[in-house]
């Protein structure tokens, strides 16, 4: 999810664009260029509330509940596939309306109750709103992936108005972030189609991941008490 460019991505995408697509990108260059720059400032809106969050709670409790967080903002090649795919006509006003992961925020804690911490702290801020949420770490997907899901409004405010924003935020744990960053890297491994015996190898990892995280968990109640 880092802020940069990614050819090798873009050029896979690239494979679906039909040549209307690219013309209309050029065509809406300035209306584009407008769109990112607002999900890039409602980034950095949520951004910074992360960083407050975690602020406030290692000035009371002496450790950071968040260890890291990637922002990505997908590129326009994406953007165009993604709704293509989708069987949308390309507008601004679909992209907002169809597409959920433009702007993404992936925030690595340090333990579980530090993810539902978290989330609920920023979901309980009044200029929020919670559009869905996705607790694949109560129920995890059968490949064993889990992180908690929200997918929030955020309002950025302009010169001369307001825009509300859609924001995908992805919470995890540092293990959730090793087995889920791994397993992408397996199955985006070009040519290569991952068998069942691997598939379930890849499930007991998650499962070793999961009793990481929870006697971790058990741990830190420990030093608490
Ligand atoms: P898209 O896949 O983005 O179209 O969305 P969706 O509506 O199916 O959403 P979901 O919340 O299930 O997943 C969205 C994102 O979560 C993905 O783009 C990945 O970043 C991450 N994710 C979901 N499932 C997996 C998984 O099995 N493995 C890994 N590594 N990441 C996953
Ligand atoms: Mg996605």
């Amino acid at each position: 999810m880092e802020n940069n460019i990614k050819p090798k991505q873009d050029v896979k995408a690239l494979e679906y664009i039909n040549p209307e697509s690219i013309k209309w990108v050029r065509d809406h260059s300035g209306s584009m260029s407008r769109l990112m720059a607002y999900y890039k400032c409602a980034i950095m809106e949520v951004e910074t509330k992360l960083n407050v969050l975690n602020e406030e709670f290692s000035l009371q409790h002496d450790r950071n509940p968040i260890n890291t967080i990637k922002t990505r903002l997908k590129s326009i090649l994406s953007i165009t596939e993604k709704l293509q795919r989708g069987d949308h006509t390309l507008t601004t006003e679909n992209i907002q309306d169809y597409l959920n992961d433009v702007a993404g925020i992936r925030v690595i804690c340090s333990f579980t109750d530090d993810v539902y911490m978290i989330a609920n702290a920023l979901l309980s801020q009044d200029d929020i709103t919670l559009i869905s949420k996705k607790d694949y770490i109560a129920h995890p997907k059968l490949n064993g992936y889990r992180s908690l899901h929200l997918l929030v409004n955020v309002p950025i405010f302009l010169a001369n108005e307001k825009k509300i924003m859609k924001v995908e935020i992805q919470l995890r744990t540092i293990a959730m972030d090793v087995w889920a960053s791994l397993e992408h890297q397996l199955r985006y491994k070009k040519n290569y189609k991952i068998s069942d015996e691997m598939a379930q190898e890849l499930k007991k990892c998650a499962d070793l991941s999961a009793e990481l995280d929870y006697r971790m968990d058990r741990l830190r109640r420990q030093v608490i008490d």
